[in-house]
């Protein structure tokens, strides 16, 4: 069925969606939800262009829907574009292309899961994709106690898995207070893990992979660089010889520590570089 949907369909054209259900999740973090066969299918790691008419294109990362033939985007109002599709009524419509992108590579065994904000998303999506074998711990890292997402929802996707969920806070108002990044020094020392996934700010997936590596745990990230075109042809998401809206956004941590820009630098909406100032 969603083959011969994708016949018809060209994934490089906006498809019109109608924003059938909206969840509050934070104060600040709102998920969308719209049915589409083809985005509910796609893969852990993959985004999709999001056309919000009348201003702009982002990219964001495809969130599950609990229904079948659903998907969603879980949005941060941040700057004037998120802000505009934050505020996205029921029933208006938004386009939407892809799914782009690749996706993490999923080991067996034990999995430790490493999200900060909205960049919990792709990892959700993974979790629809674990065996019942899969032994899970999900860090969910937030500044504060009303800005945790997907506690919830992780626990009753795991609810087959022998699988334990942490929460960080930064300020301490809900569970561990500090980085995320502690939290899985602390673990490293006790325990291993047969792989390690992460996304969320550019300098907490650099400090995990460093800490994975270390341990020679096999670690992916999946990161965010501007975009404009989604399909690699305007160049503005380039990491050193890559282009991340294709050649990822899922890479090997042992590569991007070999590479000079990830965790160091990216390039602004005008192609610029700017530079990461501290490292957590
Ligand atoms: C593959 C991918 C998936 C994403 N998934 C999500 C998601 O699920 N939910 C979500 O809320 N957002 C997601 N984003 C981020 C989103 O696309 C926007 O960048 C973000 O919402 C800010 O957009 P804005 O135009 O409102 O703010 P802007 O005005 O563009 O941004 C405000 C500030 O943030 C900086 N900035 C914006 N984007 C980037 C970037 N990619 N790298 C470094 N600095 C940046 C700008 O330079 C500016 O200083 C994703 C981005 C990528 C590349
Ligand atoms: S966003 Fe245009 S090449 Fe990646």
């Amino acid at each position: 069925m969603v083959k011969w949907l994708g016949s018809l369909r060209n994934f490089n054209k906006p498809y019109l969606c109608k924003i059938e259900k909206i969840i509050d999740e934070t104060p600040t973090v709102r998920t969308l939800i719209f049915s589409d066969s083809i985005m509910s299918n796609s893969r852990p790691g993959q985004f999709a262009m999001v056309w919000i008419p009348g201003i702009n294109e982002l990219p964001m990362s495809i969130m599950i829907s609990t229904k079948k033939n659903q998907a969603a985007f879980t949005v941060r109002k941040h700057g004037v574009n998120s802000t505009a599709l934050y505020n996205m009524k029921l029933g208006q419509y938004i386009g939407v292309r892809g799914p782009y992108g690749n996706n993490f590579n999923i080991k067996p065994g034990k999995l430790l899961l490493v999200g900060g904000g909205t960049g919990l998303v792709p990892l959700i999506r993974l979790l629809k994709f674990i065996k019942t074998s899969h032994n899970i711990t999900l860090i969910i890292g937030a500044k504060t106690k009303n800005e945790v997402i997907f506690e919830d929802l992780a626990n009753s996707l795991l609810q087959h898995n022998q699988h334990s969920i942490i929460t960080t806070t930064m300020d301490g108002t809900y569970g561990c207070k500090g980085l995320v990044t502690h939290i899985v020094a602390d673990l490293l020392h006790e325990t291993t893990f047969d792989a390690i996934y992460t996304c969320g700010p550019e300098l907490m997936m650099f400090n995990v992979i460093k800490m994975a590596l270390s341990k020679q745990i096999f670690v992916q990230a999946s990161i965010e660089r501007i975009m404009k075109c989604g399909i690699g042809i305007c160049g503005s998401c380039s990491m050193n010889e890559n282009i991340v809206c294709k050649d990822g956004t899922v890479f090997d941590g042992s590569y991007l520590l070999e590479n000079n820009e990830f965790g160091y630098m990216y390039r602004n909406k005008s192609g610029s570089i700017e530079n990461y100032t501290s490292k957590v």
